[in-house]
């Protein structure tokens, strides 16, 4: 490259001939029959085979701690150890837990469905009583709680993060209108952006219940990548459920977790924390719902991640770690200085957070299709598919091997610089 000066200052003739050269590059990638993917948020085969030896761990032992045999029906709030389990990860009492089936997102909907329906304390406040329902929505974010929102018929009010968590400000004047219901949170490594909160963020939307117009608002806190730091020093969340309780709000934060991207993704064991009203609650629902969850499943994962949770979440950091070190070089070796793309570099969680300049993010993702290099589609991180600058994009490194993440990020540097390009040329 003739220089790493941002590129809307090159001198016209430099940037079209630069221009030139990154569309010849671009055309022959056309017809490589390449089959790359930076769009899955799912760990490697390396990853998961970390937890194989879950596999065979019970030995024909089936009995939990208390004398419960696991292979038969019953216990709704699953197994003691369980329970143990998911305090560990969550940093709630264990009375507080409920250890559930595979997946965090399936007792998400439990919740949601609770609170519309029969209400999350067991009173007549139902989310069901207002005509209309809305909950905030950081954005850039999860697009499954999008999903899970839209499901209930709930409208999405979207709440810019910043470096400290969502804009609390932004938060705080949403929540003056009683149909606000909640807020969905990822408190540490956010989906997508890697933020982990702040203690002040913590605080505040601890308070934020005692703040709503409505007497039915609920902090939505998923925190399903608890454990999952890059480095040896991961970054430290405050408690919200301490910081509930100071508050006086105890009954009106719920928190996820899972261990879908700790052994098995899919089949682990998820998790809900809550006060005993709101688990009470719960328990209504969910014991209509099933006779029990898989207590097999959730001894063999107590007895495989007993006393090594911390080691096994570092052996997958070693894994993982050099595919972000990777994004993050190509990234700053191809774009750096040029000031068309963000990027953050998160010390944990599963995903890169890319900002284009306003307007292309959708045409690189195209560009990058037609190639064939798959990105996550444009606006999925925003409710309804609408990031209203088209310009953010999460990248997914976990899954590809090092040689598809280098190939994958060559090709999406190109798009951008070439994208990049044409638009600052289209105005002048
Ligand atoms: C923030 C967040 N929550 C939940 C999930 C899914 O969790 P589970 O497999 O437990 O349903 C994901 C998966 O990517 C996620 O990123």
């Amino acid at each position: 490259m003739a220089t790493t000066e941002p590129l809307n200052q090159w001198e016209t003739a430099a940037l079209k001939t630069q221009l030139a050269h990154w569309r010849t590059q671009y055309d022959g990638l056309r017809g490589g029959n390449l089959k790359l993917d930076l769009s899955r948020g799912k760990p490697g085969l390396e990853q998961i085979s970390l937890s194989d030896g879950l596999d065979g761990v019970l030995d024909g032992n089936f009995i939990a701690a208390d004398g419960t045999d696991t292979r038969n029906y019953g216990g709704v709030r699953g197994i003691a150890e369980a329970r143990g389990l998911g305090s560990e990860l969550m940093g709630v009492p264990a009375e507080n837990i409920i250890a559930a089936g595979n997946s965090s997102l399936s007792v998400m909907h439990l919740v949601l469905r609770t609170a519309t329906d029969l209400g999350l304390w067991s009173d007549e406040r139902t989310w069901s009583r207002s005509d209309k329902r809305k909950l905030l929505a950081p954005v850039p974010g999860y697009d499954r709680h999008f999903a899970l929102s839209e499901h209930f018929g709930i409208e999405l009010i979207p709440i810019p993060m910043t470096e400290h968590g969502p804009d609390m400000e932004a938060a705080r004047a949403a929540v003056s209108d009683p149909s606000v219901k909640g807020i969905w949170c990822v408190p540490k490594y956010a989906n997508p952006t890697g933020c982990t909160y702040d203690h002040d963020t913590v605080a505040a939307l601890a308070q934020l219940p005692a703040l709503a117009a409505a007497d039915d608002f609920v902090v939505l806190w998923d925190n399903a990548y608890a454990v999952h730091d890059l480095g040896d020093e991961g970054d430290v969340l405050a408690s919200v459920f301490d910081a509930a309780n100071t508050a006086g709000t105890g009954d009106h934060v719920v928190q996820f977790a899972s261990t879908s991207k700790i052994t098995h993704a899919g089949a682990g064991v998820a998790f809900i924390a809550a006060s005993t009203t709101v688990l009470n609650a719960l328990d209504k629902h969910l014991s209509v719902f099933t006779i029990g969850p898989d207590k097999v499943n959730q001894l063999r994962h107590v007895k495989f991640l007993q006393g090594r949770l911390q080691d096994h979440m570092a052996d997958h950091a070693t894994i993982i770690r050099p595919k972000f070190d990777l994004v993050e070089e190509i990234f700053s070796r191809e774009l750096g200085g040029l000031g068309i793309a963000q990027w953050t570099k998160p010390r944990g969680g599963y995903f890169v957070s890319l900002d284009v300049r306003p307007g292309l993010a959708r045409k690189i993702i195209a560009m990058a299709k037609d190639v064939g290099l798959t990105l996550t589609p444009a606006g999925a991180t925003f409710p309804y598919g609408n990031d209203p600058q088209d310009q953010n994009i999460r990248i997914a490194p976990t899954f590809g091997s090092m040689e598809e993440i280098h190939a994958a990020m060559d090709i999406l540097t190109l798009c951008i610089k070439a994208a990049s390009a044409e638009q600052i040329l289209a105005g002048l």
